[in-house]
């Protein structure tokens, strides 16, 4: 190891971090014993906030009778949403939420439960620490295997007014129980599996290599990527393959605990105006951009990236090889193919280029221009 190194980690080791986690239930089967760890069960009121495929399943979590569901989360849930989950509980008022679902589920449930009792909007809790302290137990559920978002402070919501995802992040939106059950995503498809598999990768990714990366996360960073890359084709080929699944439950769930300490960075901030103009999913939006800012990367944080290359399977050629392993998960990495007009892409790069919350923290300065050229490559 050089010294320059050495002395970047050992700076590092002196970086304070807050790091903030539910309990963790993990394990096949969990999900079904909910009841078990919420005392009095029996005489709660419970919202699930579900999409509509797990709430048509909401019976496998036993429900008390006094229980209410909320199945009409949308994919990229945005304000509105929002407000139609809102009326649903202020109306139940219930004394557990349970959100039962991908992270858009788990997103509106978190703000539902801040909000709910609260005077403030969704707008006056944007950003870092705005929320109240919720009067309500929270519990995360996910059935897909990437955001993460069922071990994290933070819930993103498309606000119409500015066609952009806003953050709201705060500690009370941090759940008190946290059910990962693999076997939950067993009925996920195919292509879900891909998407939502690379967006744990790429949170894994640009935490472990973000200009805020720390050692007490980069652990949980290198497990995640370790597991993506044993999994994450096994699972997109057998959705069966129970083992398979739990890496990637697992691998979400490491990724999810890297989001609230450290944080993604370019790759995320260059999908977002993917998912908020053309509704890209959250997944194929990450996975179009990720063999682009991994490349541009990659000379910034050359022993790191090579640790990736190397957990992952990809060669000298990382621009090559990572495109080549996510288009051979199944996944469409042409931006014209989903939807996205060519005239569209230099106000997309000046929109990514706004979101400092994440940029600032790329390990290598990102220009409008350079950001157009990666959407360039990636069209
Ligand atoms: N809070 C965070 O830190 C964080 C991190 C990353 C992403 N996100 C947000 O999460 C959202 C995306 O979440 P997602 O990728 O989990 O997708 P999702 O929740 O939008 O679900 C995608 C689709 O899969 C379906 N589905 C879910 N589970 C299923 C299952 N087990 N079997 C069959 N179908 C199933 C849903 O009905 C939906 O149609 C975005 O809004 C994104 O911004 C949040
Ligand atoms: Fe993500």
């Amino acid at each position: 190891m050089s010294s320059a190194h050495s002395a970047v980690v050992a700076s590092a080791l002196l970086r304070p971090v807050s790091f903030v986690q539910p309990r963790i239930e993990y394990g096949p089967g969990k999900a079904r014993m909910l009841g078990e760890f919420v005392p009095d069960w029996a005489d709660k009121r419970v919202l699930i906030v579900a999409d509509a495929f797990n709430a048509s399943r909401a019976d496998l979590l036993g429900l008390p009778a006094q229980h209410h569901i909320f199945s009409k989360v949308r994919p990229e849930p945005d304000l509105p949403n929002l407000e139609q989950a809102l009326d649903e509980a202020r109306g139940f008022e219930p004394d557990v939420i349970v959100s039962f679902g991908g992270g858009s589920a788990m997103d509106l449930a978190k703000l539902v439960a801040v909000l709910m009792g609260s005077g403030k909007a969704f707008r006056d809790i944007v950003g870092v620490g705005k929320a109240d302290p919720r009067n309500c137990t929270l519990i995360a559920i996910p059935t897909t295997a990437g955001t993460g978002s069922e071990v994290g402070a933070r819930a993103l919501v498309t606000d119409p007014a500015s066609q952009a995802k806003s953050a709201a992040d705060s500690r009370h939106m941090v759940a008190d129980l946290a059910i990962v059950d693999p076997d939950l995503t067993l009925s996920l498809p195919a292509a879900v599996t891909a998407a939502t598999g690379v967006d744990a990768l790429a949170h894994c990714v640009e935490s472990f290599t973000s200009r805020r990366a720390h050692p007490l996360i980069d652990i949980y960073a290198r497990a995640g990527i370790s597991l993506v890359g044993q999994y994450l084709k096994r699972a997109v080929a057998d959705g069966n393959d129970v083992e398979a699944r739990a890496g990637l439950a697992m691998a979400a769930l490491y990724g999810g605990l890297c989001l609230g300490p450290v944080n993604t960075t370019a790759g995320h901030a260059l999908s977002y105006p993917l998912g908020t103009r053309y509704g890209i999913p959250h997944g194929i939006a990450n996975a179009v951009i990720f063999p682009h800012t991994l490349a541009f990367n990659a000379a910034a944080e050359a022993s790191k990236t090579a640790e990736i290359a190397d957990l992952m399977g990809f060669d000298d050629d990382l621009l090559e090889s990572a495109y080549r392993y996510c288009a051979d998960l199944g996944v469409e990495m042409h931006m014209s193919r989903l939807g996205v007009p060519a005239e569209a892409l230099q106000s997309m790069a000046e929109e990514a280029h706004d979101i400092r919350r994440l940029l600032d923290f790329n390990p290598r300065e990102m220009s409008v221009g350079d950001i157009l050229g990666l959407y360039r490559a990636a069209y």
